[in-house]
């Protein structure tokens, strides 16, 4: 469970200096922990995110019949039941805040033979399910109650599953994934295409643990995706690398406050999350790559990064899946950028664990930025430096939380938020971390 609502303050002082490395990647996380849970055998994870999002995935797949135990920072193991193998739960499943969590057990748990009742916290009750439901219910799971494609939902999972193909009409990760989970207990193939590729964890791990998966690249942005169904799963060890969604804001905050040199180590660079890096390089920004590596089948490098002046750009629709939770920091990034920034294509951010073009055009207003929303587009005008000054509202929102406490770093007056507790679903020791670069948040 979330905390009491904790208020915080984050105020202006000295460069902010130093090395760090955030928490695990939360998609891994989750995903590890349910492949892990449909593998038969012992599945090891280090790095795991300990974070209530994916503790909350963790106590769903224990709910469902898996093991599931913690053996020290990070360190995990999960003894799994098999494709199909998930056992009917005593009593909710309760993903919190966590529409990853929440979406991705669903597949899970349409390709078995049980019947579970999914909830969530008062974000996640306002989340849109339909559009996992509606091809899950084509594989042959069946929506017993919900409230209007909502949570609290009642799903009975398919007794026959049969493979289907998919085109998703949203770019979305957690869509794909609920598909292709629900998947692994039909026979035969089942395919999904998708317009714009979308991260693709869940089928690097499902290739990793032994499931015979194809991916060929469709036009300039698209994947079709072909599974072929009912493999067994065998464990093999993960290694978590860094988030670099969590990783953003601590490197947006040293680009915007000045004279900063901060090394963030082990952040993950696959391809498919790094639209930010990409966009902070044009708006000028200096992020050295060192020693690059693998891990865990991931690039992963440290980031150094350096304070410096940054200017407004055009962000394209087509990059938004691989940045889609970094629009809130890159907000206030372009807030203290010289001139106009405009971000395209951000329809989906309205049904993120709240609504984040509103909240992100919210938090900028309130703290002496201009910025407008003008259909799925947000413009910002950046003026090089914000008044602050503000108490946002962050809705539930762990990354309208960080965002705010961000541009409060850098900001003339301080920005404080009504409630930090929601940080702790993705980046718990965020406020430490800050702190120990320099960062005065109380
Ligand atoms: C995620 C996919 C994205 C992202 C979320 C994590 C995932 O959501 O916003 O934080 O792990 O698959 P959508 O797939 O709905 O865009």
């Amino acid at each position: 469970m979330v905390a009491a609502p904790a208020p915080l303050t984050a105020r202006r002082l000295g460069p902010l200096r130093g090395r760090i490395r955030v928490p695990g990647d939360k998609s891994i996380s989750h995903r590890a922990l349910i492949l892990g849970a449909l593998a038969v055998g012992e599945t090891r994870i280090a790095g795991l995110l300990e974070g209530e999002d994916v503790l909350n995935t963790a106590g769903a797949v224990r709910a469902l019949g898996a093991q599931a135990e913690r053996h020290g920072a990070g360190e995990w193991s999960i003894r799994g039941v098999g494709v199909g193998g998930f056992a009917e739960p005593a009593g909710n499943l309760d993903f919190g805040n966590s529409g990853t969590g929440c979406r991705l057990m669903l597949g899970a748990v349409a390709g078995c033979p049980i019947t579970a009742t999914f909830d969530g916290d008062a974000s996640l009750r306002k989340r849109p399910m339909r559009r996992v439901l509606d091809p899950l219910e084509r594989i042959g799971a069946h929506t017993l109650a919900s409230n209007d494609g909502r949570l609290p939902l009642t799903l009975a999972g398919a007794r026959d599953p049969i493979p289907i193909v998919f085109e998703p009409q949203v770019a979305s990760a957690q869509l794909k994934s609920a598909v292709l989970l629900a998947a692994l207990a039909a026979p035969g193939e089942t395919v999904v295409i998708e317009a714009e590729a979308t991260r693709d964890h869940t089928e690097k791990m499902l290739s990793h643990f032994g499931a015979k998966l194809r991916v060929e690249t469709i036009g300039a942005h698209g994947r079709r995706i072909t599974l072929a169904g009912q493999p067994e799963l065998t464990p093999r060890p993960i290694q978590v690398p860094a988030d670099p969604s969590s990783a953003a804001f601590p490197l947006v905050a040293a680009l915007i406050v000045p004279g900063s040199d901060v090394i963030l180590e082990g952040v993950m660079l696959n391809p498919l999350r790094t639209g930010i890096l990409t966009t902070l390089a044009e708006m000028g920004a200096t992020i050295e790559r060192l020693a690059s590596r693998d891990e865990g089948g991931e690039e992963v490098a440290d980031l150094r990064v350096r304070a410096g002046a940054l200017r407004g750009v055009e962000v394209p629709a087509a990059r938004a899946p691989s940045m889609i939770d970094e629009y809130p920091v890159l907000a206030v990034a372009a807030a203290f950028a010289e001139g106009t920034t405009v971000m395209r294509g951000l329809k989906e951010l309205r049904v993120k664990e709240s609504d984040r073009l509103a909240g992100t055009a919210e938090l900028l207003r309130g703290n002496g930025v201009a910025a407008e929303i003008n259909g799925d587009d947000l413009i910002v005008q950046g003026r090089g430096t914000a008044a602050g000054g503000g108490l946002v509202a962050t809705h539930m929102d762990h990354r309208i939380a960080m965002a705010a406490l961000v541009m409060g770093m850098a900001s003339e007056k301080p920005v404080a938020v009504d409630d930090a507790a929601f940080i702790a679903t993705s980046f718990p020791g965020f406020t430490g971390l800050m702190r120990s670069l320099g960062g005065d948040l109380s």
